[in-house]
């Protein structure tokens, strides 16, 4: 039977996931309450959401999630948020029954130079929230129970490690995670299981793979490639570019948590992934050829000159692969967007909305820059 809830609690949703989710659900369920708690890192951006702020379902609230004082008074329902989430009746659901954790550190190359953020974050603050939830939710009394909640915990392939040429990655492939991230991660997927098998919290997991589409931070592969490749800049790519990731549309991502949220059976995991394993330096020559099309006059053509081979990352995972046959068998999601059109539509979004990137290139993503790029 499906399983329905009234207020979600989106930790990390003004990220770039997290913001997309919460556009998805707005829309797609009129009738639900989305609080979006985020401590608003460099990461995330209240600009990813101005669609939606007006809407009165939706309400925001600035916190982190490592601070159990703020994530108790909203898991009570004391928290001045809703007053204004409710005004009209007392009858609407007080109190919020469903958490959809995307909160995190997420950039290998950041969790290469500095790890304590990703400890403190991923790991931490992930405990934080089910220990809250368990306090909230498994109470003698509370007024929900592990039927009526649900701990949806948002996380990576990458926890896996590398693969070879051959296979993929199933909920049965043991952890070995290669990076501070993926480590801090796996931290967190463990602790998400152990409540679930300890204390009996209605947890779910997905693990998926490389998101690509409207509002990533262009710190990552794709949204760096193409702005820079606008400027004419250099397109660094790492190594000799043949790793192989396997890219999903961002929206395909949130029909999946949307499902795993709705069906997913309690205290499992599910896979989540595009079936599309591209090399890192064809994905970079495909973007380079669709701004060549796309800009027939630019002085930057073709942009496949600009590509630059620069020094690999430390640990560099070869190959992800996922195999999403256990969500598609036991929930029924399959992609729905191809390759070929969500990356038409991710570059045609990001030549149209200049602004927002620009805003988002501000100050601290500048000295970033510098430090990863040299230039
Ligand atoms: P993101 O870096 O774009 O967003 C993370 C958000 O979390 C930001 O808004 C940031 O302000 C917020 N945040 C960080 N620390 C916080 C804290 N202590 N308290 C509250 N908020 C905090 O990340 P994303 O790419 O949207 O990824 C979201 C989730 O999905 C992560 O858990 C990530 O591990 C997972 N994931 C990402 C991908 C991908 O390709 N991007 C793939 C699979 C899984
Ligand atoms: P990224 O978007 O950082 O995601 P992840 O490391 O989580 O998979 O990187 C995707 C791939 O692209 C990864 O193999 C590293 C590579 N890469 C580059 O070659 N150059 C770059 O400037 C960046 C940011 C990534």
């Amino acid at each position: 039977m499906e399983r329905t809830f009234k207020t979600f609690l989106v930790t990390g949703g003004a990220g770039f996931i997290g913001s997309n989710f919460i556009r998805y659900m707005l829309s797609a369920y009129p009738e639900c309450k989305v609080i979006n708690f985020d401590a608003l890192t460099y990461a995330g951006n209240l600009e990813n959401l101005k669609e939606v702020e007006a809407d009165p379902n939706y309400r925001f609230v600035k916190g982190d999630i490592c601070d159990r004082v703020l994530v108790d008074s909203l898991l009570s329902g004391g928290h001045e948020v809703f007053k204004s989430l409710h005004p009209q009746s007392s009858a609407l659901s007080p109190v919020i029954d469903c958490i959809v954790h995307f909160a995190a550190e997420s950039h290998v190359d950041r969790s290469i130079t500095g790890p304590e953020a990703f400890l403190k974050t991923n790991v931490m603050g992930t405990f934080n929230l089910l220990e809250s939830a368990k306090k909230h939710w498994l109470s003698e009394s509370s007024s929900l129970s592990p039927q009526s909640s649900l701990f949806l915990h948002v996380s990576t392939d990458e926890v896996y490690g590398s693969l070879g040429d051959e296979g993929h990655f199933t909920e049965d492939t043991p952890f070995a995670p290669n990076s501070p991230y993926s480590a801090s991660k796996a931290g967190s997927d463990h602790l998400a299981r152990a409540y679930h098998h300890t204390y009996g919290l209605p947890v779910v997991t997905t693990n998926c793979s490389n998101n690509y589409g409207p509002y990533q931070f262009p710190e990552k592969l794709v949204p760096l490639v193409i702005l820079n490749a606008l400027e004419g800049k250099p397109l660094p790519v790492y190594g000799d570019g043949l790793n192989v990731r396997d890219w999903l549309y961002v929206d395909d991502h949130c029909s999946a948590i949307d499902m795993a949220i709705r069906q997913g059976r309690l205290g499992e995991t599910y896979n989540v992934g595009g079936w599309n394993e591209w090399k890192n330096i064809d994905i970079v020559r495909l973007i380079c050829q669709i701004l060549d099309e796309t800009i027939p006059d630019s002085p930057n053509r073709p942009h496949e000159s600009l590509i630059t081979f620069v020094k690999d990352r430390p640990g560099h995972d070869q190959r992800y692969a996922i195999d999403a046959s256990k969500i598609k068998e036991e929930l029924g999601w399959t992609p729905a967007h191809t390759f070929e059109t969500g990356i038409r539509e991710t570059i045609k979004w990001y030549l149209e909305n200049s602004d927002w990137c620009e805003t988002v290139r501000s100050g601290e993503y500048r000295d970033y820059y510098k430090h990863q790029y040299g230039s």
